[in-house]
């Protein structure tokens, strides 16, 4: 069990880095819960993404592609990545709405993903990291709710500056012990922590950070989109009391990340300021939205109020099935753009030229 081998580690080799630990917990090939488990962005697995709750997602997404393409005037080898593509259910819907379909990849760590994967881009197309494209590409390179699960250490603001919180073992059980902030982690605190009191907890995203300087890299030339929960640095200071760090299971709130490592997702909310900080010092520029305002903007109210007519022109008719069919579409969406739900999540655009 992955909990058991983590502690003999560190009764063996001393207490471990928050990141290596989250590492563990959800990239383990034998016992991590992306790695090992089964599919996870999935209405019977673990949470659901809004890809998941609808086709229009990815719908919406298509149009900001095909603007891509325009604005980057058709270049030979356009191309789609989703990295933490899931089970494609943001890739197959826009992939759909895209005429003509550009080249598409999957990039997924986890093995029961890459599988559903298959039908959605063809199995020469996904792969398991970003470095396994075929060079850098013009187009998009989309991520729903990856970066989020992106390792993370862990700081604590003291009376004397910053300190860490590594795992440990006491009397055989997992905790967080107090080490000495390493200098890339009050780096990172001191550019993009924001105003935190004493005894505020601060995830350090630095994986995401490098994460950032892959994905930017991977494009020859188009965009990045970053979609998740978080918020600027500034945003993000009212959660600094406790820090955001959580688990999910089974769709809800799971227990304490130390408890079962390996058997619940593990993340925290997105530092955006730190990602457009580094995408802009890969000379990308940067636009950062709310996801509501994002999906208007390409046309998801449009085709909101679309439905709205239709569903009242059903309601004229006595077919109650697809009248309740099309509700259902426009709950969906509502959904989508809920502004203290999913339409709270933030979408950041890194383009190059
Ligand atoms: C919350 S799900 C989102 C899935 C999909 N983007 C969607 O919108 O439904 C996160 C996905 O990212 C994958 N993942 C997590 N860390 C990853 C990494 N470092 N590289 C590639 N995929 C990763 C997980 O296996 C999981 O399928």
């Amino acid at each position: 069990m992955l909990k058991q081998s983590l502690i003999e580690q560190i009764d063996a080799a001393g207490p471990l880095p928050f990141e290596a630990f989250m590492e563990a917990a959800l990239y383990d090939p034998e016992g991590g819960f992306f790695a090992a488990g089964p599919l996870r962005s999935a209405p019977e697995g673990d949470f659901l993404t809004s890809s998941e709750v609808s086709p229009a997602f990815g719908e919406t997404l298509a149009r900001f592609v095909a603007a891509e393409r325009d604005r980057l005037d058709h270049p030979p080898g356009f191309a789609v990545v989703e990295a933490g593509a899931g089970s494609g259910s943001l890739l197959g819907p826009l992939l759909a709405a895209i005429e003509p379909r550009p080249e598409a990849w999957a990039v997924e760590a986890s093995p029961a993903a890459r599988r559903a994967l298959v039908d959605v881009v063809g199995e020469h197309r996904v792969v398991g990291s970003l470095g396994e494209l075929s060079g850098p590409l013009p187009g998009v390179i989309i991520a729903n709710e990856l970066v989020d699960n992106l390792p993370m250490a862990l700081a604590v603001k003291t009376g004397d500056g910053w300190q860490e919180r590594w795992v440990g073992v006491t009397g055989g059980e997992l905790e967080l012990v107090a080490r000495p902030a390493r200098p890339a982690v009050t780096d990172w605190c001191r550019r993009f922590a924001g105003n935190v009191s004493e005894g505020g907890m601060v995830e350090v995203q630095l994986a995401a950070y490098h994460w950032m300087g892959s994905a930017l890299s991977a494009l020859a030339a188009g965009s990045l989109v970053v979609i998740d929960y978080g918020g600027t640095a500034e945003e993000l200071e009212p959660r600094r009391t406790q820090g955001t760090l959580r688990t999910y299971r089974a769709h809800h709130l799971g227990p304490d990340p130390l408890a079962e490592p390996g058997a619940t997702d593990i993340t925290a909310d997105v530092n955006f300021t730190a990602l457009a900080a580094a995408a802009e010092e890969l000379r990308a520029s940067v636009e950062l939205h709310r996801q509501d305002d994002f999906l208007a903007r390409w046309g998801l109210r449009d085709r909101l109020s679309e439905l709205r007519d239709i569903e009242l022109e059903l309601a004229k008719g006595d077919d109650a099935i697809a009248r309740l069919q099309v509700r259902s579409q426009v709950t969906d969406i509502e959904t989508l753009l809920h502004p203290r739900g999913l339409g709270d999540f933030r979408v950041m655009v890194a383009a190059r030229s």
